[in-house]
C-alpha cells in the first residue's frame, strides 16, 4: 500500500512537471528573448528557399557567426508528407504550415527575411536578383542581394515532360494552393454532376477522378480521395455513388517502385479492394480539357491509344528543374554534364564553385529527392558552417598569438604563447575533422487509403517491410512526431479527431 502511495505521488508530480514544461515551452515560444542585431561586418550568407533543406539548415545554424539573409516567396515552412490529407479536408492546410517569421525570431542573432523569388543568380558578381511576386507591391519590387556564401534550396517544380495540355487542364500537388484547388475541384465536380438534368455521359466524366503518376504522391492522393468518397461523399451525396471512380495511371509496370515487391503487391491488392482502378504500363501522351490520351501495349504487342475522360486530373509525375537552377548551371562549366540538378560534391558544394552550396531537390547527390534527404543535408550544412566559423575564429586567434610570441620580451612569455598556440592548433585540428555528408536512410512510409499504410524501415540488422492497419498507426505517430512544432502537432491531432468525430467538411470553400 505504501509503495502504491509513492507511485501515485511520483505520477502526480511528473504530470505536474510535464504540464509545467509544456506551459513553459508555450510561453517561451510566444515571448522570444531579444535578439542580437545582424552584424554586416560578418560574411553574408544568403539562403534561398524555406523548404525542408533550407529550414533544417537554419534550425541548426549558429546565426551569430554570419550575416544571414533568407529569400523565399513562401513565408512559411510546409510539412509536405501530410499535404495529400489537405486535399480532402482530413487535415486543414494551416495545421501543417509553420510561419518562417516566428521560427527565425527564435534564433540567437537576427536573420533578415525577404518574401521574394530569386529570379537570377549571378555567380561571377556574387549577386542574387530578387522580385516581389506578391499581390501588394511597393515602389520597389525588384532588387539585388549580394552574397559571400550562397545556399540554394529552392526545390524543384512539377515535371510535365512537355506533354501538351498538362499545365492548362491538370492540377499538381506540391504546394498549399494546389491542395486547396484540388479540394475545391472535387466538390465542384460532385455538385456539377448532380445538377438538374445533367447528361448521363457528362455525369460519368465529371465523377471520373484521374491521377497520373504512381509514385508516392499519386498513390497517397488516390488513397485519400477514395477514403473521402467512401467515408463522407457517399453519405451526403448518395446519387454520385454509382459513377464516382478513381483511376491511377502509371507508365511503369508497377506503382511505388521504391518499395519492396511485397509492399507493391500489397498496395495494388488494397487498391483493388478499395475499387481504385490501377492502369500500369500506361503512358499519358496528351491532355485535353475533358480527357487524357494514354498509350499502352495490348497482348498482341500492338500499341493501344485510349481516351480516359476526367472531371478532376491530378498530375503527379515527379520533379523537374527550376529555371533559376537551370540558369545557374549554365554559368558554371563544371555543371555542363549535369541534367537533373546542381551536381554537388560530398560537402554539398556546387561543383565548379567555392562559395555556393545546394540542398534538397535541386541538388544531385545520388539520393532520392525526399524530405528525409533534404533535412539531413540541411543539418549537415549547418554543422559545416558552424565549424567553418569556429575554424576562422581559431585561425585569427592563432595569428594574434604568433604576433605575441614574436614580440615577447622574454623567454617565459614566449613559452607561454608557444603553449597557447599548441593548444589552439590541437583544437583547430579537432574542429577541422568533419567528415563528408553521409545520408542515413530511416525508411520509406506511404499511406494507401482505408486506414492502411506501407513501410520499408531500415533497422540495424537490415530492412523491415510491413503494411496494414498497425503500420497506419505507426505512419500517423511517425509523422505526428516529425511535425515542425508542438503547435503543428496539436493542430494535426485535433484535425484527425475532428474528421473522425464529425467527418470531413464537404463545403466547397
Ligand atoms: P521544398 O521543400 O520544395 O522547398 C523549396 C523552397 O524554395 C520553398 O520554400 C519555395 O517557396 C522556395 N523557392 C522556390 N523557388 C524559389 C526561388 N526562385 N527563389 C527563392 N525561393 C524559392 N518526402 C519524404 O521524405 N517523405 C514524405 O512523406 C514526403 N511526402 C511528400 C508529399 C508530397 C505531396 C510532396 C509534393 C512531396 C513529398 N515528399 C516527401 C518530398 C519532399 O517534400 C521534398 O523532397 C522536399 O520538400 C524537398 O525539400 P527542398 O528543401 O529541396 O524543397
Ligand atoms: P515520382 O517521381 O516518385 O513518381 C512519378 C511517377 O510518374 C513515376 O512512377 C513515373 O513512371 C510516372 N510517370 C511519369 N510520366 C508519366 C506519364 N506520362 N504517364 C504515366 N505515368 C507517368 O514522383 P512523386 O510521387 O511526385 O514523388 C516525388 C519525390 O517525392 C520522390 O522522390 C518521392 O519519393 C518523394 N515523395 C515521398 C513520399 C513518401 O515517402 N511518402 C510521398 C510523396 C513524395
Amino acid at each position: 500500500f505504501r509503495a502504491l502511495k509513492w507511485i501515485w505521488r511520483a505520477t502526480y508530480l511528473s504530470a505536474i512537471a510535464g504540464f509545467g514544461w509544456v506551459a513553459y515551452g508555450i510561453v517561451e515560444s510566444r515571448n522570444p528573448p531579444d535578439q542580437q542585431p545582424p552584424d554586416p561586418s560578418k560574411k553574408t550568407l544568403v539562403v534561398l528557399g524555406t523548404g525542408w533543406g533550407s529550414v533544417s539548415l537554419l534550425k541548426n545554424l549558429d546565426t551569430e557567426n554570419y550575416n544571414v539573409i533568407v529569400i523565399s516567396p513562401r513565408n512559411y515552412f510546409l510539412f509536405t508528407p501530410l499535404l495529400p490529407s489537405c486535399t480532402t479536408g482530413q487535415i486543414e492546410h494551416r495545421s501543417i504550415m509553420e510561419p518562417i517569421r516566428s521560427f527565425l525570431r527564435h534564433k540567437k542573432a537576427s536573420v533578415k527575411y525577404y518574401e521574394a523569388e530569386a529570379t537570377k543568380i549571378d555567380y561571377e558578381k556574387r549577386i542574387v536578383y530578387v522580385n516581389d511576386e506578391s499581390e501588394v507591391k511597393g515602389s520597389v519590387s525588384s532588387t539585388e542581394v549580394p552574397f559571400d556564401m550562397l545556399v540554394v534550396g529552392v526545390g524543384a517544380e512539377n515535371a510535365t515532360f512537355g506533354i501538351p495540355g498538362v499545365r492548362e487542364h491538370g492540377l499538381f500537388l506540391k504546394e498549399v494552393g494546389d491542395a486547396q484547388a484540388i479540394r475545391r475541384r472535387i466538390m465542384d465536380c460532385c455538385e456539377t454532376a448532380t445538377f438538374k438534368d445533367q447528361d448521363p455521359e457528362e455525369v460519368k466524366r465529371l465523377l471520373s477522378m484521374v491521377v497520373v503518376g504512381g509514385g508516392p504522391t499519386g498513390v497517397e492522393f488516390a488513397g485519400e480521395l477514395q477514403d473521402f468518397f467512401s467515408g463522407d461523399l457517399k453519405k451526403w451525396m448518395p446519387e454520385i455513388t454509382k459513377n464516382f471512380k478513381v483511376t491511377l495511371v502509371e507508365a511503369l509496370p508497377s506503382v511505388l517502385p521504391m518499395f519492396s515487391k511485397q509492399l507493391i503487391d500489397y498496395t495494388e491488392q488494397t487498391f483493388k479492394e478499395e475499387t481504385i482502378d490501377i492502369r500500369t504500363k500506361t503512358m499519358v501522351k496528351k491532355v485535353t480539357d475533358k480527357y487524357i490520351e494514354a498509350e499502352s501495349t495490348g497482348p498482341d504487342g500492338k500499341k493501344i491509344v485510349e481516351k480516359i475522360p476526367f472531371g478532376l486530373l491530378v498530375w503527379a509525375t515527379g520533379n523537374a528543374l527550376r529555371p533559376l537552377v537551370k540558369d545557374l548551371m549554365s554559368q558554371i562549366p563544371a555543371q555542363k554534364d549535369s541534367r537533373r540538378g546542381l551536381a554537388v560534391n560530398e560537402y554539398l558544394v556546387v561543383k565548379g564553385t567555392e562559395n555556393v552550396w545546394a540542398v534538397g531537390d535541386c541538388a544531385i547527390a545520388n539520393y532520392a529527392p525526399t524530405a528525409q534527404v533534404a533535412a539531413q543535408e540541411g543539418s549537415f550544412l549547418a554543422r559545416l558552417f558552424n565549424q567553418m566559423a569556429k575554424t576562422e575564429e581559431i585561425e585569427t586567434e592563432l595569428l594574434k598569438l604568433s604576433d605575441v610570441q614574436e614580440k615577447a620580451p622574454n623567454k617565459e612569455s614566449r613559452d607561454e604563447a608557444f603553449n597557447d598556440i599548441k593548444d589552439l592548433q590541437k583544437r583547430l585540428r579537432r574542429v577541422k575533422q568533419m567528415g563528408p555528408f553521409e545520408y542515413s536512410h530511416q525508411g520509406s512510409l506511404a499511406y494507401i487509403g482505408s486506414e492502411k499504410a506501407v513501410a520499408d524501415i531500415s533497422w540495424l540488422t537490415g530492412n523491415f517491410a510491413s503494411g496494414g492497419t498497425l503500420t497506419y498507426f505507426f505512419w500517423r505517430s511517425a509523422y505526428l512526431s516529425m511535425c515542425f512544432s508542438t503547435r503543428n502537432r496539436v493542430l494535426v491531432l485535433v484535425d484527425w479527431i475532428k474528421a473522425k468525430t464529425f467527418g470531413r467538411d464537404v463545403s466547397r470553400e
